[in-house]
């Protein structure tokens, strides 16, 4: 086509990237289902590690199989000394997102994985990059708050461990149900920036280790993660559930944004969302769980969203009710990006896998808007 006759979308909105099996959301009625299963019954049923197996492999695993896979997730989870020397070395004040991109890019060393057609090469990847990511969000955590990385208790759940690695006791058992559902909402969600990412890079047969660092880039942007964390914000500015309506419609009316409220694609409630707003309530009825006020708050903002907003097709997305569940189970902020990236890592392997299934390096092209034939001026004579 002549450069002439095309024309540019702007982040290429409603451009297929790619035909994929793994992900499905119907934006209208409100579904998001992985290879076909409804989100809400992976939610109920399943556990994280075998909705990862579900995406990257593409079915359900049978009994012998969920065990292989659990008993090599498991037996992955410890890092290397050497590679936990490096983070004692990162700067304490960096983000955890910024340890989780540079640990898992230094990682391809330690594992060199060069031959990405090899299916072994593949499979061993897959169980490393799941099963160490929690185990580098946690050691990020605890290291830039001076206190000694935990190893890994293999005798717990995948979740558990998750909870005991950052906090150094185990978490009943509805908060570990809790991380797991939140890991399973987070573990993919079709075409992405991110996901996008993980292709493009897969797609140059580049390592599964710098695929995921490169994923973990993209996410750690504001655009893409951390809404969740404004949606805290937002509702501690608040205050208080009577104070609400008033804001929020002040808001409104001056034309700003409601943090955790729209989405390009669900133009329906997200039934992460909904999803998380129950596991919210059992949190708060739950003995521990502090600051009860803020779903209160919440639930008093959705109410006047949906009289104003939900006309435009405006409604709560997961990031409004993932950070009350984040923080209300102790999870400081920085980490809900992290945590999301711990989960998204199913997603992008399914998305790297299915990638190299049917490869061609991705190549899009430009319009140039450049100008030509420009005289070369020597230095003396340039402004
Ligand atoms: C997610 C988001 C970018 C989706 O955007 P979109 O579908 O492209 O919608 P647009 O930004 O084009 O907005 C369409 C209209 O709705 C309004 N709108 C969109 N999100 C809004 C929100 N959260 N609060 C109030 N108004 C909003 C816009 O101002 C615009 O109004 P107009 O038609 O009068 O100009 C947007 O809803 C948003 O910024 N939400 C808040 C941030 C957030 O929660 N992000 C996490 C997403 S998972």
């Amino acid at each position: 086509m002549e450069e002439k006759e095309m024309e540019v979308v702007p982040g290429l909105a409603g451009i297929p990237a790619a035909e994929s099996g793994i992900s499905f959301v119907d934006g209208l009625k409100g579904i998001l289902e992985y290879r076909g299963i409804n989100i809400s019954d992976l939610a109920e049923h399943s556990t994280f590690l075998e909705s990862s197996y579900l995406l990257v492999f593409g079915k359900l695993p049978n009994k012998e199989e969920f065990e292989s896979f659990s008993h090599d997730i498991k037996f992955h989870t410890r890092l290397k000394l050497k590679v936990l020397r490096l983070m004692e070395d990162l700067p304490e004040n960096g983000h955890p997102m910024d340890y989780l991109q540079a640990v898992v890019s230094a990682m391809g060393m330690y594992y060199p994985a060069r031959d990405t057609l090899d299916e072994t090469v593949r499979y061993e990847s897959v169980v490393r990059l799941i099963a160490k990511m929690p185990t580098i969000v946690a050691a990020s955590h605890r290291l830039r708050h001076g206190d000694a990385p935990i190893a890994p208790n293999n005798d717990i759940s995948f979740a558990a461990n998750f909870y005991y690695m950052l906090f150094e006791k185990e978490p009943d058992p509805l908060i570990e149900k809790i991380i797991d559902v939140l890991l399973i909402l987070h573990a993919d969600h079709t075409m992405n920036a991110s996901t996008f990412s993980a292709r493009v890079v897969g797609s140059t047969l580049a390592d599964p280790y710098t695929v995921v660092s490169s994923a973990v880039g993209t996410l750690s942007g504001p655009l893409h993660g951390g809404a969740n964390e404004k949606v805290i914000e937002m509702l501690r500015d608040i205050g208080t559930a009577d104070k609400a309506r008033p804001y929020i419609e002040g808001k409104i009316d001056r034309k700003e944004k409601i943090m955790g409220i729209g989405h390009r694609v669900y133009k329906t409630k997200d039934p992460r969302a909904v999803l998380l707003q129950k596991y919210a309530h059992s949190l708060f009825d739950h003995s521990e769980a502090k600051n009860t006020e803020i779903l209160a708050i919440a639930e008093e903002v959705e109410k006047v969203c949906q009289e104003r907003l939900a006309p435009k097709g405006l409604y709560p997305n997961v990031d409004f009710y993932s950070g009350i569940v984040f923080q209300a189970i102790g999870i400081p902020p920085e980490l809900f990006t992290p945590i999301f990236a711990v989960g998204r890592v199913s997603g992008w392997l399914a998305h790297w896998e299915e990638q190299l299934k049917t490869n061609r390096i991705y190549r899009p092209t430009q319009i140039y808007t450049g100008t030509h034939e420009v005289a070369y001026l020597p230095m003396d004579k340039r402004e």
